[in-house]
């Protein structure tokens, strides 16, 4: 992504073009380094971002928003192109309305940006979920054990639902749907009984049981945007799970691993794509948008829209994953 607006910003427009370190923090306390064709040269193949991420909310202080105007107006910057999910981007729509000239890309493994059928991130995360599973699976069968996946995505349950169908899970368990867990045992159980001594069940870090019916896990702690830090569900679904069936129980949370390493083929386009529509839209002064993949094809939305409403998973979606199950 920052290869593409560095090299279609420089190469074709004449742009110079800025970094700011840390995400928000950047602006906010100037801290920035120059981005030329030499400095991007071998990033495409790269995860994670050569600028240093943070979870800074110019909101969370006073003269945040303020800052950042005389960040802008001290480089003599045209505008900012704000590379993130729903946090950084909720920030970047906010400034936007204070008039801040902004653009916006859609970044995040969770997925679940309205405005855009796809952020870039979640099929690099997607893949290693999958793979993980893969090798759970092998494991899982010879041992005869049941493997709990905890996978992230926070409020979304995107990488737990396409992982799971794609490693053949025989539970999948998401946000979205509150799960009973004496469901959850009994398609266990009915495995066994066909012969089948061992079962994958794929969770979203999200994950919540249908009140009442579980003991619920509280997160740890929150970031400067008011987010809980989610995980733990494996755990207990793992203890839930053996005390209700017997059968051994193990869990793998996969955690980080999900965010970092080479991204797929899919990710590293679907970014640069994005990223071309963002510096050709700054270059047109169309501030207040966000490139967006619709279909096949990419295009500018509002900003507004695309933090609008969290872009969870629909029920048949679900639905229709619930088939393989058990
Ligand atoms: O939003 C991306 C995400 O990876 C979520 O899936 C997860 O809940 C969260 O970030 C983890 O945040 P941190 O890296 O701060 O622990």
């Amino acid at each position: 992504m920052i290869r593409a607006v560095v090299r279609k910003g420089i190469d074709h427009h004449g742009h110079s073009i800025l970094g700011f370190r840390d995400g928000w923090r950047g602006p906010i306390e100037n801290v920035w380094e120059e981005l030329t064709i030499e400095s991007v040269r071998g990033i495409l193949p790269r995860g994670g971002t050569i600028l240093g991420s943070s979870r800074t909310n110019p909101f969370g202080r006073e003269d945040g928003a303020e800052r950042i105007r005389s960040t802008l107006a001290e480089h003599g910057l045209d505008g900012l192109i704000v590379i993130g999910g729903e946090d950084t981007l909720g920030a970047a729509a906010r400034l936007g309305a204070e008039g801040l000239p902004i653009v916006g890309v859609p970044k995040t493994i969770d997925n679940d940006l309205g405005g855009t059928d796809m952020t870039f991130g979640f099929d690099t995360a997607l893949q290693v979920a999958t793979d993980a599973i893969d090798r759970l699976h092998t494991t899982a069968e010879s041992h005869h054990r049941n493997l709990v996946v905890e996978v992230m995505g926070r409020d979304a349950g995107w990488i737990a639902l396409h992982s799971g169908l794609a490693g053949g899970a025989d539970v999948i368990l998401i946000p979205e749907r509150p799960f009973d867990i004496e469901e959850v045992c009994r398609l266990i159980r009915r495995r066994h009984e066909r012969g089948r001594y061992f079962a994958i069940v794929v969770a979203a870090e999200g994950a919540t049981p249908v009140e009442g019916t579980m003991e619920t896990v509280a997160g740890t702690g929150v970031d400067e945007f008011g987010h809980a830090r989610l995980g733990g569900i494996g755990q207990r679904l793992e203890r839930e799970i053996e005390d209700r069936t017997g059968y051994e129980t193990r869990t793998t949370v996969l955690g980080h691993v999900q965010r970092g390493g080479t991204p797929t083929a899919f990710d590293r386009v679907l970014a640069t794509r994005l990223g071309v529509a963002a510096i050709d839209a700054a270059t047109d002064r169309r501030w207040g948008v966000m490139s967006a993949l619709r279909g096949q094809r990419i295009e500018l939305v509002p900003l507004e829209e695309a933090v609008a409403e969290l872009r969870t998973v629909p029920v048949e979606d679900y639905e229709a994953a619930a088939t393989f199950f058990g």
